[in-house]
């Protein structure tokens, strides 16, 4: 009998864990040091709730999105997230074709393990971004910013938050990290996901080798397993306002700063020319003790305006929790796990059908509150 395919976030996530290596589920969904902010944005979302009004009838709820002057199917948008190439072959451009098929915005990784060439070329007809994590080296970084823009990509996404590696003891124990070293646990785990190991690292053994590191130049990161040889591509981690001026200046294209989460950087950054900030904790994957997105929302967008666009991200499972945060002033939400895990259960399909789900249940909500376009969410009585 055939798998009945999942119908939200946590079956979806149950079907991830079956099918990927440990260390790689591990590596998805975890958090970082005690997992108290990822706890914290579970927490944060469920003690929001809103008084519903009634006699007000809205049989299909109104979703749409305009950000940036742009119009969207939904307000989600795919976040960036390293080596989603290696949750199914050719992740990548899978995760593209999804976010295509949704109409709504895929932005790949620096980190991706397939180049942003070859995702353009893979998910023709997607609205892609590119996240940027920067090199040491300046020029080079410069370089694959003009690439990047060659490939016709509009929206750049520079992450903010990351200014040192983040402590995470699972992917200790469980033999992951980057280079990925070979070792018995990690044998076993893959022996233990034969599905994976054939149908995702068979085939990239079998057709171009192991993943690497696609968007860097040819030779530095050669292969997951290797170590990175040139100092250069370390990634520069102590960036400053002075740093953003610098890509604004180079960059033509739009520019958001990912990983916001003081309303006075929010405000730094639309001085400094950004056209949007990511309201963000990184799923609670760096700093352990950070605040949540949903706490300071309605400060930020006190703080820059009725006119400045605020995307939110962060432990997002619900279209209930993409609605809190829109309620709190975010005109989009990001999706890192939850097309990741779409994406392990069910390839681009089943990266769609999250997305999918999440956007029925966001027209759920607005039909249970009485709402019929999400620009209504501000208005509606909360309580926490
Ligand atoms: C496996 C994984 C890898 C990630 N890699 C990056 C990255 O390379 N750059 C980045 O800016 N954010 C990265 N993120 C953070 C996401 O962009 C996003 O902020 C976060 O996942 C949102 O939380 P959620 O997963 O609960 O939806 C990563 C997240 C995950 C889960």
């Amino acid at each position: 009998m055939a798998d009945a395919p999942f119908g939200d976030y946590d079956e979806a996530r149950a079907k991830a864990r079956r099918y990927l290596p440990r260390a790689l589920f591990d590596y998805i969904d975890r958090g970082t040091e005690g997992e108290r902010a990822l706890a914290a944005l579970r927490q944060g979302f469920d003690a929001v709730r809103i008084v519903p009004r009634v006699l007000r009838p809205v049989a299909a709820p109104d979703i749409g999105t305009t950000l940036m002057g742009r119009r969207y199917a939904s307000p989600f948008i795919i976040a960036p997230t390293a080596l989603a190439g290696l949750v199914r072959h050719d992740g990548e451009v899978k995760m593209g074709r999804a976010a295509g098929q949704a109409g709504i915005p895929f932005c790949a990784a620096t980190q991706s393990s397939t180049s942003i060439g070859d995702i353009a070329a893979g998910a023709s007809g997607a609205e892609l971004w590119f996240q940027l994590y920067v090199w040491r080296d300046r020029a080079e970084t410069w370089a694959l910013l003009d690439k990047v823009a060659a490939e016709g990509v509009e929206t750049l996404v520079l992450t903010v938050d990351t200014p040192a590696s983040p402590k995470k003891v699972h992917n200790l124990r469980n033999g992951f990290g980057i280079p990925l070293r070979p070792s018995w646990r990690l044998g076993v785990d893959l022996m233990r996901h034969p599905a994976w190991t054939i149908g995702v690292m068979g085939r990239y053994l079998a057709a171009t080798g192991l993943p690497a590191y696609a968007n860097y130049p040819v030779g530095v990161a050669t292969s997951v397993t290797s170590v990175l040889s040139d100092p250069r591509f370390a990634l520069d981690t102590q960036l400053s306002l002075r740093f953003v001026g610098e890509v604004r200046r180079r960059w033509a294209g739009k520019l958001i700063l990912k990983g916001i989460l003081h309303p006075d950087d929010a405000q730094a950054a639309f001085a400094a020319g950004c056209d949007a900030v990511v309201i963000s904790s990184h799923g609670g994957r760096n700093h352990d003790s950070a605040v949540t997105p949903l706490e300071v929302c309605a400060d930020i967008r006190a703080a820059v305006g009725p006119g400045a666009t605020l995307i939110a991200d962060s432990g997002v499972r619900r279209g209930s929790d993409a609605a809190k945060l829109l309620a709190r002033g975010a005109d989009a939400v990001m999706l890192g796990r939850a097309p990741l895990f779409g994406l392990a259960a069910g390839g681009d399909a089943g990266a769609a059908r999250m997305i999918a789900l999440l956007e029925e249940e966001l027209r759920a909500f607005l039909v249970f509150s009485g709402i019929s376009r999400l620009g209504d969410l501000a208005r509606a009585e909360m309580r926490a």
